[in-house]
């Protein structure tokens, strides 16, 4: 089905339900969706961003169905694959089309899609093609979340097409948002898995969109907003200062005495009205860890010792935490061991990027015994005292 924003602009996009995996490592419960756009002017048409290429098909045969015999313009948000990846096929099928995008998206285009660097027009901040009664105007927005990213402005029905900014991996019949809490948990997952390691140009980002007369925001994953201003905000409170009164356990136990480290020091935070969340490392969703770190003040990881360091998966999740760059405060190490081992040397070198205060860690040997719950005791005063400093 194609599906109208209004008499000009047509959704062409592709969900991907049935997709369960992105990147080969984020996890999508709700699939997603390649969102693209035609828009027919006066005198020329133009395309927003294609789809993965594994929907090609789907992208071709709405713009059949449409009975579009000429493309002037394939517009190029975001070079990655996901959006960009049917442009061979357009142009193969559209062959007077001209891609229009930045420079910088133009050379990974020529990478990555091996696209004749004639076939591009390159356009820069600020700049306008005109398609006779409808004008398109480039913002150019790098770092959501690759440095060549860029929105088009569709100036005459203000509708500002974000690529993967402000999205989310959601394949839904619908097509603009109707249920907020759903696509808020959408959001930020989508937020925490790619967005957040670049809060700080999201935040200039967002300045380049305020105060923009905007009826439309049309990302390039999920559903659409004309009530937008909840998605805005949210973004505006995950890149800002505030972090929950929360400490994230992501722990991995191999014979239980790092588990009961994780419970009792668990129980004693929440008696100190502190909320914990719990992840068992061991088959955990990537995205609910990701999620968790938007807004959380403290980490304390938890690890068994095997081979003489952390457990792989201890190293994964302290790897991820380095890559995320969550605004935690406050991160901090427990674990057990049998004979001995690096656990603290290893995790420290691996977070070490992190602008982060580091908690003495609490690394005991064998299962927990008495001094060992002391240690944690003091870990945990340790905890609230740092949370009291921002709450
Ligand atoms: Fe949806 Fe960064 O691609």
């Amino acid at each position: 089905m194609v599906e109208k924003l209004n008499e000009s602009v047509f959704y062409v996009g592709a969900n991907h339900p049935e997709r369960r995996l992105f990147d080969e490592l984020i996890p999508l419960p709700d699939g997603t969706s390649y969102n693209s756009y035609l828009i027919k002017g006066s005198k020329k048409t133009a395309l927003i961003d294609t789809v993965d290429p594994e929907k090609s098909e789907i992208l071709v045969n709405k713009l059949e169905k449409l009975g579009i015999d000429k493309i002037d313009f394939v517009i190029a948000n975001h070079a990655e694959q996901d959006h960009s990846g049917s442009i061979p096929v357009i142009l193969d099928k559209f062959p007077e089309a001209k891609v229009a995008t930045n420079t910088k998206c133009k050379s990974m285009l020529e990478d990555l899609l091996l696209i004749d660097s004639n076939k591009f027009q390159v356009v820069g901040d600020g700049d306008t093609i005109s398609l006779g009664d409808k004008t398109l105007k480039f913002i150019i927005a790098p770092w959501v979340h690759w440095p060549e990213t860029q929105f088009t402005y569709l100036v005459e029905d203000k509708i500002l097409f974000t690529c993967d900014f402000l999205g989310s991996h959601y394949a839904s019949e619908e097509l603009f948002v109707e249920d907020k809490v759903k696509t808020l948990e959408t959001a930020k997952r989508y937020f925490a898995e790619i967005m957040m390691p670049f809060s700080n140009m999201i935040k200039k980002d967002l300045k380049k969109i305020d105060g923009l007369d905007i009826k439309i925001i049309a990302p390039s994953h999920g559903l659409l907003y004309k009530d937008y201003d909840f998605i805005v905000d949210a973004y505006k409170d995950w890149i800002s200062e505030n972090n929950k009164n929360e400490v994230i356990i992501p722990y991995v136990s191999m014979h239980g005495s790092t588990k009961k480290m994780v419970d009792y020091l668990s129980e004693k935070l929440k008696s100190e009205g502190i909320a914990v969340k719990l992840f068992n490392l061991t088959g955990v969703d990537l995205g609910e860890l990701a999620m968790s770190l938007v807004d959380a003040a403290t980490v304390v990881l938890a690890t068994s010792t095997v081979l003489a360091g952390p457990h792989p998966s201890a190293v994964y999740a302290a790897y991820l935490l380095k890559a995320l760059r969550p605004k935690i405060r406050n991160i901090s190490l427990i674990g057990s061991y049998g004979w001995g081992g690096k656990t603290e040397e290893i995790i420290s070198s691996l977070t070490s990027t992190l602008k982060v205060d580091l908690i003495d860690p609490v690394i005991i040997k064998g299962y927990p015994k008495g001094k060992d719950f002391s240690l944690l005791d003091t870990l945990v005063e340790r905890i609230a005292k740092k949370h009291e400093e921002f709450s």
